[in-house]
């Protein structure tokens, strides 16, 4: 499950640019040949801007990620489901 932040800091850093290109994603999913289902979920703010980590803050599993960009998050994703065939 990849749970993206939508508190107000992640979004004034672009977390819902993000969600649109995990989106898209989807329909590379097949082409890829990944089996994995990509579930994203919008999620209130986790509390990590709070503590100083910087936004935007994208979950994914256990994973925290962040300084999240489209880019970084895209990649672990695709490495982590090319490690999980
Ligand atoms: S707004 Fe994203 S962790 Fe707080």
């Amino acid at each position: 499950m990849i749970e993206v932040c939508a508190g107000s800091d992640c979004v004034m850093m672009g977390s819902m640019d993000i969600i649109e290109s995990i989106d898209g994603l989807k329909s590379l999913k097949s082409q890829l040949r990944l089996q994995k289902q990509i579930e994203i979920v919008p999620v209130k703010c986790m509390g990590y801007c709070k503590n100083g980590a910087c936004a935007p803050v994208v979950k994914v599993d256990d994973e925290v990620i962040q300084n999240a960009t489209s880019e970084t998050v895209m990649s672990y994703i695709i490495s982590q489901m090319a490690s999980n065939k």
